[in-house]
């Protein structure tokens, strides 16, 4: 059978990126980071916007170069169809629609939230792929959710957050601490020299299988108030034990959910995905729960967590294998459901 290439598109916040697949194998994976919204403590929408123009032509550019294929070699183009910034989705799925009709090939729009879980598709030496069904913990800065996979392409979700996104509770919490953003990555690594147990904050009590973090949000906010009257340099003197007590807390919240989410449905092969599926933490979490409660877990490979055009390209492959191509006409959107 001939070979097949895919290139993937990826723009739906503030990374632009583009990978090459060959068959489910990834031959190059490029991701050019908007350093610019540090400044700002998040995604600023134009800016990020801006940043994907002057990027996706050089970074498309690498991906092919790095892949060593030339354009008029590529099978189909897949690309980030939502959900995400409409300004920044437009973008990829512009770019991916003109390319597709020059070189008269097929176009192919891809569910970012299900690349986040399909990314475990992806061919790797000594990665063994989840089976289905199982369930999938997407964590992200704009999505937190639990989806039953019953299929490649029969996803349901489970449960999910009714106010922020866990992402957005370690960000948040970050620039209470006066940490830059995305303050995911640092509390991260602050958290492995604290100590988890040393302050305690409560966890919010949400039905079934939905999640909260905007109340831990505040809780963190009010605790750093009050301390810091009493000593301006709380914060400085103790970063260590607070990151770990908010990633401890955190954690706990997710895990809570999922034992929930295996009684529930009986399914305990668990895979998880999105950028806070990098966290130390709960890929520990997840380990453990291997051995205390006999789960099979799936954790992908740090450069398929965040966001990244290798999850877009290997869900443009299955769904060329079925012959899943797209309209021309089919747009960008901000509020795309799994
Ligand atoms: O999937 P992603 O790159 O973009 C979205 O689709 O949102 O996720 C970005 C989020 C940010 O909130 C960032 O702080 C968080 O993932 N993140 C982490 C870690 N690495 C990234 N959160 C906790 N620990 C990490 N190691
Ligand atoms: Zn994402």
């Amino acid at each position: 059978r001939e070979n097949i290439f895919i290139l993937g598109i990826e723009s739906s916040c503030d990374d632009t990126s583009a990978a090459v697949l060959c068959n489910d194998t990834i031959l190059s994976n490029i991701v050019a980071n908007q350093k610019i919204h540090s400044d700002y403590g998040g995604v600023v929408p134009e800016l990020a916007s801006r940043a994907h123009q002057q990027n996706i032509v050089p970074v498309v550019d690498q991906a092919l170069k790095k892949a060593r294929i030339t354009k008029e070699q590529l099978s189909a183009i897949a690309f980030t169809r939502g959900p995400g910034l409409m300004g920044s989705l437009l973008v990829g799925t512009s770019f991916a629609k003109s390319l597709a009709y020059g070189l008269n090939i097929p176009l192919i729009d891809v569910n970012h939230m299900q690349a986040h879980i399909l990314a475990h598709f992806i061919d790797e030496d000594n990665y063994k792929k989840p089976s289905f069904p199982f369930l999938a913990l997407t964590i992200s800065g704009g999505h937190t959710q639990i989806v039953k996979v019953k299929d490649f392409f029969d996803m349901e979700v489970i449960g999910e957050t009714i106010d922020d996104a866990v992402g957005e509770a370690f960000d948040k919490s970050g620039k209470i601490l006066g940490l830059g953003y995305p303050a995911g990555p640092q509390i991260d690594k602050l958290a492995q020299l604290g100590n988890p147990k040393a302050y305690r904050f409560t966890k919010p009590k949400v039905k079934d299988l939905n999640f909260s973090f905007s109340g831990l949000k505040t809780a963190i906010l009010y605790f750093v108030q009050d301390e810091t009257k009493a000593n301006p340099n709380f914060v400085k003197e103790n970063l260590n034990d607070i990151c770990a007590s908010i990633q401890y807390t955190i954690i706990g919240i997710l895990m809570d959910k999922l034992k929930i989410a295996v009684k529930q449905t009986g399914i305990n092969h668990i895979a998880i995905g999105g950028g806070v599926s990098a966290n130390s933490g709960i890929r520990k979490a997840l380990k453990n729960a291997e051995h205390k409660f006999g789960w099979s877990t799936f954790i992908p490979k740090f450069e398929y967590t965040t966001d990244n055009a290798a999850m877009i390209a290997i869900v443009g492959y299955l769904k060329y294998l079925n012959q899943d191509f797209s309209d021309f006409d089919v747009m960008a959107t901000a509020r795309l459901k799994i």
